[in-house]
């Protein structure tokens, strides 16, 4: 399973091609760089507070349900999600590799430091470590490398024959996203995409879904009759 930022439109969550909010001022290219935080790490950190209390204030959507009932049915399901939001945690799902990293966790600018904070809204802006440091968002940002631990879990699995491979409300902008689903696909998996409209990956796709991945994926994956 490839996840991306339409699995949680339907929570309320723009996407980065939604009109509104932040994206009328800025785009995700001028804020979300290492450029961008040396310049103005307040307005940065003021768009993470924002999409923060977004995200803690929405509730994971009948497609996050939808998996995670798979996977409590006994069906094996591994989530590669390109959102950095924790919606298909509190859906429930236990299997997931954040690829771009977690709204909820900072690093220190300084010792490297990963930690969990929660905290909404921050009550500092741009918040601090207790070594006195700048904090920057644990996320990818535009040309920084993945972080390791999510790239160990997806070789790991990519090492496993999978019967599908659906990849869900993604651009697939990235290559690493082609790379994985068809690296899959050539061990063998089935490749159906989810998505209102085509991609960039559709071509390479055995079937296509269109709709919102609320409506598609309770309908099509396994166990949903045990919720
Ligand atoms: N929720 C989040 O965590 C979140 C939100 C916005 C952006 N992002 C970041 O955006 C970057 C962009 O990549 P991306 O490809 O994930 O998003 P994207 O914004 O580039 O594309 C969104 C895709 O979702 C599709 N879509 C829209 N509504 C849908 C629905 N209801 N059901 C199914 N599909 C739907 C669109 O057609 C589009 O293909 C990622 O790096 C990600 O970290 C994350
Ligand atoms: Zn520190």
């Amino acid at each position: 399973m490839i996840t991306g930022a339409g699995v949680s439109a339907e929570s309320g969550i723009p996407t980065f091609r939604d009109k509104g909010g932040w994206w009328k001022h800025y785009r995700p290219e001028d804020l979300a760089t290492p450029d961008a935080f040396a310049r103005d790490p307040h307005t940065v950190w003021s768009w993470y507070d924002a999409r923060r209390q977004g995200v803690a204030r929405a509730e994971p959507n009948a497609g996050h349900r939808a998996l995670a009932r798979a996977e409590a049915a006994g069906c094996r399901v591994a989530i590669v999600t390109q959102n950095v939001d924790d919606l298909h945690e509190r859906a429930g799902s236990r299997e997931i590799a954040h690829v771009h990293g977690s709204l909820w966790q900072t690093q220190c600018t300084a010792d490297g430091r990963v930690v969990d904070d929660r905290r909404v809204p921050l009550p500092e802006i741009p918040p601090r470590c207790a070594c006195g440091a700048l904090v920057r968002p644990h996320i990818v940002w535009f040309g920084e490398r993945l972080h390791e631990p999510p790239l160990a879990r997806i070789a790991a699995w990519l090492a496993e024959p999978w019967d599908v491979v659906l990849v869900v409300g993604t651009e697939a902008t990235f290559g690493y996203i082609h790379e994985w689903a068809l690296a899959a696909k050539r061990r063998g998996a089935c490749l159906v995409e989810v998505n209102p409209r085509e991609t960039s990956l559709t071509p390479a796709c055995d079937t296509r879904l269109p709709g919102p991945a609320a409506e598609v994926l309770p309908a099509v994956l396994p166990g949903q009759s045990t919720a």
